[in-house]
């Protein structure tokens, strides 16, 4: 039996801006989605401005280009509002390698400590928190927790960038990584450093310790791309997700721009593969039908959101 596909206009592009009107409907997009995707959205952003633009987001609806927890964290501070998705597999392995059932028990074994946990996360997590944070504000979100023993999840390499940061050897780390972060090798971009000795390193604090041992500007994907384009003339090295490119050649047509290298030169591993999962039909189509749309039990709600909104009264 065939799959029917799905009725698509000729000009999707053109489609989805109607829709967005007809529908007052916000599309936040992140960095690494596809750059037509982006080309599309009222607000590009990394975590940190998409949750701030969720959190005063004028409309009847919000649809969210990028993945299942962003989308979450809007769904939670808009529990009125329908939060439509492209795909609704577009998950995240560090959200994916935390369930908030173990999460509990790891909370439970450190009873004193207070709970600091990345937005890479699920909404059971987020409510067992204390405080959020992103990768832009993960140092001061930690200095908020000073002289107390502190739980940091569940990123493993944020937390020992974060841990140098502050000086803090004592955090309480939740052992998760990112499937894409992780794979840039290091060996790799030792060789290519050298194939470009001029060329300005920049890396997500996501990547491996050998990776970001090498880099001269370690920042969220917001702060990548403002620091590639504060020196137009000189080559980057970029150890992430090359979606960031878009923006960056918007901002500075014809930047050299150089991906880190991964560990697998035939695979497109730097490439998240759950943003990736969103196309410009599966878009189309979540407009069009208000479907599938992202939900959070009201208990759950309630309780990720006070450290949500803490994180943005903070930051
Ligand atoms: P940013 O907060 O830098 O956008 O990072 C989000 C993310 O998922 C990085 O992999
Ligand atoms: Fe999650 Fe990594 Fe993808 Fe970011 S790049 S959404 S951390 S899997």
């Amino acid at each position: 039996m065939s799959m029917q596909a799905p009725d698509l206009p000729d000009d999707l592009e053109q489609a989805i801006l109607d829709l967005k009107r007809e529908r007052r409907a916000l599309l936040l997009a992140h960095y690494y989605q596809e750059s037509e995707v982006q080309d599309l959205a009222d607000v590009v952003g990394d975590s940190l401005a998409l949750a701030r633009a969720a959190q005063g987001a004028d409309c009847d609806v919000i649809a969210f280009a990028g993945v299942h927890f962003m989308a979450e964290t809007a769904k939670i501070l808009n529990p009125d509002k329908p939060v439509v998705v492209p795909d609704l597999d577009a998950g995240c392995s560090l959200a994916d390698g935390c369930p908030p059932d173990e999460f509990e028990k790891f909370c439970a074994e450190h009873p004193d400590a207070a709970v600091l946990t990345y937005i890479n996360s699920s909404a059971e997590v987020k409510a067992r928190s204390d405080l959020i944070c992103t990768s832009s504000n993960a140092v001061k979100m930690t200095e908020h927790f000073a002289g107390r023993p502190l739980v940091f999840a569940p990123d493993r390499h944020l937390a020992r960038f974060v841990a140098k940061q502050t000086g803090r050897d004592d955090l309480i780390v939740w052992p998760g990584a990112c499937v894409v972060h992780e794979l840039f090798s290091a060996q790799g971009l030792e060789k290519l450093r050298m194939q470009h000795p001029d060329a300005e390193v920049l890396a997500h604090p996501e990547c491996d310790q050998a990776v970001l041992d090498q880099a001269d500007f370690i920042a969220s994907t917001t702060g990548i791309i403002d620091r590639a384009c504060q020196e137009p003339e000189r080559e980057a090295i970029v150890a992430t997700e090359d979606g960031v490119f878009h923006e960056i050649w918007k901002r500075v047509p014809g930047k050299k721009l150089i991906q880190a290298p991964g560990m697998d030169e035939s695979c497109e591993c730097n490439r998240c593969p759950f943003m990736r999962l969103n196309t410009l039909e599966k878009l189309y189509l979540c407009l069009r039908d208000l479907t599938p749309q992202v939900d959070v039990p009201e208990p759950v709600r309630v309780r990720a959101l006070r450290p949500i909104e803490k994180m943005l009264e903070l930051s």
